[in-house]
């Protein structure tokens, strides 16, 4: 549905968006994902025709759209301050676009109905923008962007603006209203939280680039670098030394050395190839923590809680092992009132050796 060739964009000597090829497939709910700066509102307003770029080529759905105007583009946007027109009620606002489109007056009172029953504003439809609360206005200007029938919609940060909960209420039905339109979403954020709930597929941005691409599952559990360990998630990184090569049981393991002192074996497929240095990524939830020695797992160690922090539904807890390494970990909060884990316990930890993931130094 779209395609980014090699797409580049300078203000003055600064590349924001630096030789960005990236494809979107039809009906797909892909997030532009990283922190302030990356470029990702660049990489949109391109597609949008807000912004031309320097060098590369856009297409969507087979048509180059380079340098067609925004009009000329099958494609709408979502603000993140809405936009609304503040004289115009909710059903006016939304009708906007397809009166500007000459849709018969019949045709777009239905079409208007249809849209307002998804984004649940039935009952609404006579007040105004500042008759609203910022959960409603923010479908209004959904229902606006949604209801000429865009092939490809694009929200720069559209939930910034709400309290922790309403967002988490409007990702689950944004994400719902995507399916059932089917039509293309291209989102962007630097919440990755909020990434990994709605996307099909993650692009995580770095200065200018796309440092990785792939399914929530994928960038969460194999990330490439130690930029997208530590952005996507919790993550320990840490340093690590090539020690020795063992066999283990299920193949080829190495002996890896941490940072701290802390031995580890490690899959010797997942090593680079003739690296003496790594990173290697441990998540906090992957760390199992017990009074009593795990068993089945390929790494064991002992280490001491050295701080305990109560998160409701989960206790993260500061292990530092006899070696000298620092883990987090975070485990279930009744495990750990179960197992009566306190800071100061000694305790034993299971790492199984699939669950490491390295990274290069
Ligand atoms: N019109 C502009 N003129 C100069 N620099 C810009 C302009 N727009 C964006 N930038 C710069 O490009 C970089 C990327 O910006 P942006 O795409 O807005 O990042 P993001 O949306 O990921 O926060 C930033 O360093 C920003 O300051
Ligand atoms: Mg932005």
């Amino acid at each position: 549905m779209i395609e980014f060739e090699s797409v580049t964009k300078r203000f003055g000597s600064f590349t924001a968006v630096d030789a960005v090829s990236l494809h979107v497939r039809q009906g797909e709910f892909l997030t532009l994902l990283g922190p302030s700066g990356c470029g990702k509102t660049t990489l949109l307003r391109m597609l949008s025709g807000f912004e031309t770029p320097d060098l590369g080529a856009i297409r969507i759905a087979g048509e180059d759209v380079t340098a067609l105007p925004p009009y000329r583009r099958n494609v709408n946007q979502v603000f993140q301050s809405y936009a609304l027109f503040p004289h115009l009620n909710v059903r006016d606002n939304i009708a906007f676009g397809l009166r500007m489109q000459k849709v018969p007056k019949v045709e777009a009172r239905r079409r208007v109905e249809e849209i307002v029953e998804m984004v649940a504003l039935g009952g609404f439809e006579a007040r105004m923008p500042h008759q609203l609360s910022g959960g409603q206005r923010q479908r209004v200007a959904l229902a606006r962007a949604l209801v000429p029938g865009p092939a490809v919609l694009l929200l720069d940060e559209p939930l910034s603006a709400l309290d922790a909960k309403l967002r988490r209420q409007m990702q689950v039905e944004l994400k719902r209203l995507q399916r059932r339109l089917g039509t293309t979403f291209v989102f962007v954020t630097h919440d990755q939280e909020e990434a990994l709930t709605m996307s099909d597929r993650i692009a995580v941005m770095r200065g200018g680039r796309v440092e990785q691409l792939g399914t929530p599952t994928e960038i969460y559990h194999r990330p490439v670098s130690g930029f997208v360990a530590e952005f996507v998630g919790e993550a320990n990184l840490l340093a690590a030394e090539r020690v020795g090569g063992e066999q283990g049981r299920d193949g080829a393991a190495l002996r890896v050395r941490l940072e701290g002192g802390l031995e580890l074996s490690v899959p010797a497929m997942a090593w680079p190839g003739g690296a003496a240095r790594a990173r290697v990524s441990v998540r906090p939830e992957k760390l199992c923590v017990s009074k009593r020695p795990i068993e089945g797992v390929e790494n064991l160690f002992q280490a001491v809680i050295a701080e305990e922090i109560f998160q409701g539904a989960f206790d993260h807890l500061v292990l530092r092992t006899e070696a000298g390494t620092v883990l987090s970990a975070v485990v279930p909060n009744e495990s750990a009132v179960m197992e009566a884990l306190h800071e100061g316990d000694r305790v034993w930890c299971g790492l199984h050796a699939d669950d490491l993931v390295i990274v290069a130094a």
